[in-house]
This record gives structure tokens, C-alpha cells and sequence, in this order.
């Protein structure tokens, strides 16, 4: 909460062209958003370049996800040095989506993580587990595994935000309580203390993202250790602008 300035990321996923996206940055460049929230737009890659011209310069632009290497013979990848090109100074990485629709490993999302800060590129780094794995009561180890494979790669913590996304919560419209998700963020927080620093535990963002809405935003933000959210469904709607907002 103090010092910790509140980040709302939208992920548009493989969703919207030209003319809806268009006409979701025109919303939200006119709306009047929290100067207290930071703002980031995460753009499907074809459509960086096009989000970044259009959108407000203090609203950010991320990629959704990122190669390891800067250039090659990696058919369909994109590079930080290209999303920095483009003038995008995020990458989402570790979506679930990622993991588990396209197998990222903890390993690769960390040589990603590497790369990417190298770079330049600040780094919204997404945990969170499986319906199965709650049920079966391993949720922090599953987590805290998931952050330590990114916090191994994370030498400025300034450059990241963690999202703690719930797979179960993702897309489905059951969103975590309010006090679900402050549990996981608090003791993600604790997890950081003592494995990292008291500092960084104390100054990193730790954003909510499963399921949230203009509806649910405000009870969600009100937690002590939920600094924010990242959004998916909702943030293709106007309704974004109410989620950004949710601590005005
Ligand atoms: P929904 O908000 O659509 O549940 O998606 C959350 C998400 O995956 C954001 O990265």
C-alpha cells in the first residue's frame, strides 16, 4: 500500500482488430483515470505498434509474451529489442495461458524473465494455480515455486510487477474473494521477505487477476496487499476505466 503505487494491466489476449481496439484506446484516452494508477495496455503483438501510436503516452503498452533471445531463426517469436522498437516498455510473462495451453516451463519463463529485464523491458510476471492443485492444498508451494523461478532471473525489482492469477479464476467468472486473494498476496509478500528482502517484499507490486469486474474491483482493491489487477475480459470494455478507478 504506501509507497506501492497502484498498477492496473489490461490483457487483451487474442482478442479485438483495428477497429475495436481502436475504439477501446479512444475510450479510454478521454476517460478521466486515477493519476494514481498506473496504467498498462497489454496489445496482441501484431497490434503493438498500433496501440502505442494511438494510446495516451502515459497509459503503457505491454507484449503479452516474449522470446529469450534478442534475434534469430525462431519462426513467429518476437524479441524485447523488437517490443522496445515499437515503443512498448512491458512483456507479460508466465500467463498461464502460456503455461498451460503452450507448456512454458518455470524454466523458460525464467530465461525469459532474464532476458527481457537485460533488455530493458519491465516485467509483469503471472503465478497461480490449477483448480487441482487447490483442491489438493498445494497452492503456496505451487506459487512460491512459480516466483522463485522468476525472482532467480530478477536483479532490479523496480523493473516487476507479480501477478498472482488463479487459473480456476481465469476466464471463468468465479473470482477469488477478497480475502482469498489477500491471503495469497500476503503470504507471497512473506515468501519475498525471507527469501529476497525485506525491501523488495515491502516495495514489489502484487497485482489480482482472475475474473475481475467494474462489479468486484473495488472490494478486491480495498485489501492491504492487492496492488492493483490484471484484467482480461473486462479490460476489452469500457468498463476498464471503472476497474482503473477502483481506488478513486
Ligand atoms: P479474465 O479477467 O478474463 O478472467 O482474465 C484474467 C487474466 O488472465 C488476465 O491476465
Amino acid at each position: 500500500m504506501p509507497g506501492r503505487k497502484f498498477f492496473v494491466g489490461g490483457n487483451w489476449k487474442m482478442n479485438g482488430d483495428k477497429k475495436s481496439l481502436g475504439a477501446l484506446i479512444e475510450t479510454l484516452n478521454k476517460a478521466a483515470l486515477d493519476p494514481n494508477t498506473e496504467v498498462v495496455c497489454g496489445a496482441p503483438p501484431i497490434y503493438i505498434d498500433f496501440a502505442r501510436q494511438k494510446l495516451n503516452a502515459k497509459i503503457g503498452v505491454s507484449a503479452q509474451n516474449c522470446y529469450k533471445v534478442s534475434k534469430g531463426a525462431f519462426t513467429a517469436e518476437i524479441s524485447p529489442a523488437m517490443i522496445k522498437d515499437c515503443g512498448a516498455s512491458w512483456v507479460i510473462l508466465g500467463h498461464s495461458e502460456r503455461r498451460h495451453v503452450f507448456g512454458e516451463t518455470d524454466e523458460l519463463i525464467g530465461q525469459k524473465v532474464a532476458h527481457a529485464l537485460s533488455e530493458g523491458l519491465e516485467v509483469i510476471g503471472c503465478v497461480g494455480e490449477t483448480l487441482d492443485e487447490r483442491e489438493k492444498g498445494v497452492t503456496e508451494k505451487v506459487v512460491f515455486e512459480q516466483t522463485k523461478a522468476i525472482a532467480d532471473n530478477v536483479k532490479d525489482w523496480s523493473k516487476v510487477v507479480i501477478a498472482y492469477e488463479p487459473v480456476w479464476a481465469i476466464g471463468t467468472g468465479k473470482t477469488a474473494t477478497p480475502e482469498q486473494a489477500q491471503e495469497i498476496h500476503e503470504k507471497l509478500r512473506s515468501w519475498m521477505k525471507k527469501h529476497i528482502s525485506a525491501d523488495v517484499a515491502s516495495n514489489t507490486r502484487i497485482i489480482y487477476g482472475g475474473s475481475v469486474t467494474a462489479g468486484n474491483c473495488k472490494e478486491i482493491a480495498g485489501k492491504a496487499d492487492v496492488d492493483g489487477f490484471l484484467v482480461g475480459g473486462a479490460s476489452l470494455k469500457p468498463e476498464f476505466v471503472n476497474i482503473i478507478n477502483a481506488r478513486k
